[in-house]
């Protein structure tokens, strides 16, 4: 075990040998700030002071080279070799509403979505708690790197952790999940994790799922439908879709209280060249260029949640940041690196 402190304060925590000093930071309440805990964002940055501290993935695409001649590392991959002090500033938005733990998951059942999306149930041995739009980090032998998952179901006294997750033809983890685990294998889930959770801020809400960001949009949409204080409230549910067999969610959706009354589901496919029009008479474009007319105007009155491709998430950032002028406190975003 290592002492890891923060430059400039008291703070101080530890952390096990071969721990990332984000996930120890979190564990011990400190919000550190972050975003995919996967090498992918670049939000964890900082800069050690003092002692020997090893990147786990040296290559990790959020690292510039600019940040790597200057000799900084990000938390969520690097680990200690014994106690240290770092300069990383803290971030309240980050502190954890639910200290995520590591522990032993099996898997209790699968079944298809789409084509290329699968439904995977994990069970624990404790109960699964979490907020609406966390992920969870899965782990197994034989990858290197943790893999980030969306609940999306929600939190669980029966310890039930439930994933769809996006076969990656050459992916490690989705090639892995996908071909050789088995009903009863087991795997590591450290968690909860992630900052763009479901908060009933008293305003209508929009959810825009790009591919696989359908996971944690769903778990939004469920808590969203089960919280009393959003009786009053809308929820309009956005799918960006490639072609019109990866449209899916909606069957989701129409299991919930509310749909068709204050919960409404949208599908928009991108890929024109694929269509037909008898096989899709819906809205046609990238998603973020459909949330003016889905709202009518008045975008400023609502609560953000998106999640998916990084390019998807940007787009819908800057749109609304920049066209529309609604404040960042009201987007709540994962990209998925
Ligand atoms: C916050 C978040 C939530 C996500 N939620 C979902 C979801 O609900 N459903 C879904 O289908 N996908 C989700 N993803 C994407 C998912 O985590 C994987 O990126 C995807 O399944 C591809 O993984 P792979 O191993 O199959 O592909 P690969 O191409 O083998 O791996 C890509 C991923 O692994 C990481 N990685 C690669 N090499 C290393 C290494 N040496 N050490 C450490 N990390 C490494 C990369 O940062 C990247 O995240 C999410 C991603 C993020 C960041
Ligand atoms: S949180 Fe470390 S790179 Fe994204």
């Amino acid at each position: 075990m290592y002492m890891v402190t923060l430059q400039g304060t008291q703070e101080q925590f530890e952390c096990k040998k071969g721990e990332p000093i984000l996930r120890a930071g979190l564990r011990a309440g400190f919000g550190l700030p972050y975003e995919c805990s996967v090498g992918g964002c670049g939000t964890c940055k900082f800069d050690v002071l003092e002692g020997q501290v090893e990147m786990l993935w040296p290559e990790a695409p959020g690292l510039s080279d600019r940040d790597k001649r200057k000799g900084r590392m990000l938390a969520c991959q690097a680990v200690p070799l014994e106690d240290c002090i770092i300069k990383m500033r803290l971030d309240k938005e980050c502190i954890p509403p639910v200290l995520p733990v590591n522990r032993s998951v099996g898997l209790i059942e699968r079944y298809k979505i789409t084509h290329d999306i699968e439904a995977f149930r994990f069970k624990s041995e404790g109960p699964a708690i979490f907020k609406a739009g966390q992920y969870a980090l899965l782990t197994s032998p034989k990858i290197e790197g943790a893999r980030a998952y969306s609940m999306s179901n929600l939190s669980n006294d029966e310890g039930i952790w439930e994933f769809q997750i996006r076969n990656v033809p050459e992916g490690l983890m989705t090639r892995h999940l996908f071909d050789q685990i088995n009903i009863g294998d087991k795997l590591e889930l450290d968690g909860p994790y992630g900052v763009a959770f479901f908060k009933n801020t008293g305003r209508d809400v929009v959810c825009v799922a790009g591919g696989s960001g359908l996971a944690p949009m769903v778990s939004i949409a469920k808590a969203f439908s089960e919280d009393p204080a959003c009786k009053e409230h809308t929820l309009h549910f956005l799918y960006g879709a490639r072609t019109p067999s990866d449209v899916c969610g909606e069957d989701m959706l129409q299991e919930l209280a509310g749909f068709g009354d204050r919960i409404f589901y949208h599908a928009i496919v991108s890929n024109p060249e694929t269509l037909t029009q008898d096989e899709w008479d819906g809205p046609v474009g990238l998603v973020h260029t459909h949330i003016y007319d889905v709202l009518d105007g008045n975008l400023q009155e609502y609560e953000y949640y998106f999640a998916g491709p990084p390019k998807m998430a940007t787009a819908i950032d800057t749109l609304l940041l920049e066209k529309y002028d609604v404040a960042s406190s009201q987007l709540h975003y994962d990209r998925f690196f």
